[in-house]
C-alpha cells in the first residue's frame, strides 16, 4: 500500500485514452483495454507554471478556476482539455471547447480541507494547484 494522498488521482488508457480518476486511492492499478492503466503524474509549479498552474479564487457563491497567470492556448494543437476541483468531498470536472479562454466557474466548494484544482493540457501533462 501506498502513502495516504490527499486530492485526485488520475490514470490514462494508452490504447483508447479513456480517462479514470480516484478520489478515495485504494491504491490498485484500473485496467481498460486489457491493460493496466499508467498514472498520471501531477505537475506542481515549476518552469512553465504561468500558463499551466491553475489560479483558484474562491468566490462567495462559486469557485473559478483560471488556468494560467496568462491564460494557456485553446487552439487545435495544443489545449487545455479539462479542467477539475475538489474539496476532497466533491469532484466537478469540466472540458473545455477550444473558442473559450480557459476560465471555468465551478460550484462553491464547502469542504473542510484544502481545495484542489487540476488542468490538463495536451503537450504538457496534467498542472495542479491548491488553495
Ligand atoms: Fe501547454
Amino acid at each position: 500500500m501506498g502513502e495516504k494522498r490527499e486530492g485526485l488521482k488520475f490514470y490514462r488508457c494508452n490504447t483508447c485514452g479513456n480517462l479514470f480518476f480516484v478520489m478515495i486511492d485504494p491504491d490498485v492499478r484500473p485496467s481498460c483495454c486489457g491493460n493496466e492503466m499508467e498514472v498520471i503524474d501531477t505537475i506542481h509549479g515549476t518552469e512553465g507554471s504561468e500558463k499551466h498552474a491553475p489560479i483558484i479564487e474562491l468566490n462567495q457563491n462559486d469557485t473559478e478556476v483560471q488556468v494560467g497567470l496568462q491564460l494557456h492556448a485553446m487552439e487545435p494543437e495544443h489545449r487545455i482539455e479539462w479542467v477539475a476541483l475538489t474539496d476532497g468531498e466533491r469532484v466537478e470536472i469540466q472540458k473545455l471547447g477550444l473558442s473559450t479562454p480557459p476560465v471555468v466557474k465551478f460550484s462553491k466548494m464547502n469542504g473542510a480541507g484544502k481545495v484542489r484544482a487540476y488542468a490538463f493540457c495536451n503537450i504538457h501533462g496534467l498542472w495542479e494547484s491548491e488553495k
